[in-house]
């Protein structure tokens, strides 16, 4: 967990920037437990796909039904198996809810 309360200050640190406009900036639970799956997913979830499917456009469910599958070992992974476990249940399900209501690109 260590590892996780660096990461997350890491993103509050760069949440908090001032280079940052002030007024686009809603810092949320869920918001922080998800910057670090963007690094990897793309922004909101867009990544081009494989070897990292896009998560854009998946429902809570879906997200949600592959995050528990992750971290029990139920679902074959390379990385997400370990990801997943960093969090509670009820954390990934906050994650699932905040991915699915991302904005979509509008480009
Ligand atoms: C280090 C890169 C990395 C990070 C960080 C990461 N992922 Fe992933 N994700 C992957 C890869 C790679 C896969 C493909 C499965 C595998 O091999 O682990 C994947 C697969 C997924 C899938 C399955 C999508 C599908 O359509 O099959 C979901 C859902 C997912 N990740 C959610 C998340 C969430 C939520 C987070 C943050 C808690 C996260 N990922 C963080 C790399 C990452």
């Amino acid at each position: 967990m260590k590892h996780s309360a660096l990461v997350l200050s890491a993103c509050l640190m760069l949440s908090l920037s001032p280079t940052q406009a002030a007024d686009d900036i809603k810092i949320t639970r869920e918001s922080l437990l998800t910057q670090p799956c963007f690094a990897c997913h793309g922004a909101h979830g867009t990544s081009v796909g494989a070897p990292i499917p896009s998560l854009l456009g998946q429902t809570e469910e879906q997200l949600y039904t592959s995050l528990l599958a992750f971290k029990k070992g139920e679902r074959p992974a390379t990385l997400m198996n370990r990801i997943a476990k960093g969090y509670s249940d009820e954390d990934l399900k906050l994650i699932a809810k905040y991915i699915a209501t991302q904005p979509k690109p509008t480009n």
